[in-house]
């Protein structure tokens, strides 16, 4: 049987790698703070996340090949295909696509329900007394209810990237260095330089804080205060 040959091609750019694993620390530490009740540095680190998502959405748009929804989004009919043969894919699988939406989709609402939440004590978010009391509460429940749904979604998330990596489609390795071991006669993917995606994120960063700055910054600073005297 003749063996088909594997050469490494360079799949995810950048914006996306960079976007994915500062997006897992970055919830980490929404959770702590949460925990913590450190609400100015939830909101910084959520300003933050909001600032990459953003900027990761147009990038959808704008970006690399694999970056972009035309290229990952599937058609039913993609998704039969894949489920019928998985083979490993130059960008993201079918499957997992539909899993990244979600996510893409469960971050974005955590972020507008915080928004309208309130801890009762000190914080609110900056539309919590614009919208009407029953959509503060909504968005109240949701905030917490939507983080647990996404917790679970991620586990799933996870085993499945594990899954595929032991099984020899080396997804994992692709989301960290960007290259995936692929048939030698794959066109490898067109990546552009990441630097506008990055510009992007300062740009919507900056836009937050001329909003929100003026009201998140004396709570980090107090945050960080009770952090040093811990
Ligand atoms: C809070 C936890 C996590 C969230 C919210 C999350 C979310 C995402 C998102 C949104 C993408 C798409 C990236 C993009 O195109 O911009 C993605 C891709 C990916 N993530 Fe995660 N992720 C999480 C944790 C992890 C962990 C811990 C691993 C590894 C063990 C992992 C492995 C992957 C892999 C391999 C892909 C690429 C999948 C593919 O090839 O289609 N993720 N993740
Ligand atoms: C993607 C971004 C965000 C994530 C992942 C996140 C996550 C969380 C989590 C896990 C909790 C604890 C929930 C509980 O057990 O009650 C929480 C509480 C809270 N968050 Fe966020 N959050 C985000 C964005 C925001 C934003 C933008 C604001 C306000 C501007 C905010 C304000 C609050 C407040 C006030 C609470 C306390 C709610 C209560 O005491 O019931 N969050 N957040």
């Amino acid at each position: 049987m003749q063996q088909i040959q594997s050469v490494p091609v360079q799949i995810f750019d950048l914006a996306v790698r960079l976007f994915h694993w500062f997006q897992v620390v970055l919830l980490a530490g929404l959770w702590y703070s949460a925990e913590q009740e450190w609400y100015g540095l939830h909101q910084l680190l959520a300003y933050t996340l909001a600032s990459l998502l953003g900027a990761r959405l147009i990038w959808g748009l704008i970006g690399s090949e694999t970056a972009r929804f035309r290229h990952f989004v599937p058609a039913p009919r993609q998704l039969r295909q894949y489920l019928t043969n998985k083979t490993p894919v130059a960008g993201h699988n079918p499957v997992s696509a539909l899993m990244i939406l979600a996510l893409f989709l469960l971050v974005a609402l955590q972020f507008a329900s915080g928004l309208m939440t309130t801890d009762e004590v000190m914080t609110e978010g900056p539309l919590y007394s614009l919208v009407p009391d029953w959509l503060s509460s909504l968005a109240g429940s949701w905030h917490e209810l939507g983080f647990n749904l996404m917790l679970g979604l991620v586990v799933v998330h996870v085993l499945a990237a594990l899954w595929h990596q032991l099984s020899g489609d080396k997804v994992i390795g692709a989301m960290w260095h960007g290259r995936k071991p692929l048939p030698a006669d794959t066109i490898a993917p067109r990546l552009l330089n990441s630097v506008k995606y990055f510009l992007l994120v300062v740009i919507l960063f900056c836009g937050l804080m001329g909003w929100q700055g003026s009201a998140v910054w004396p709570q980090f600073l107090a945050d960080l205060q009770t952090i040093q005297a811990m």
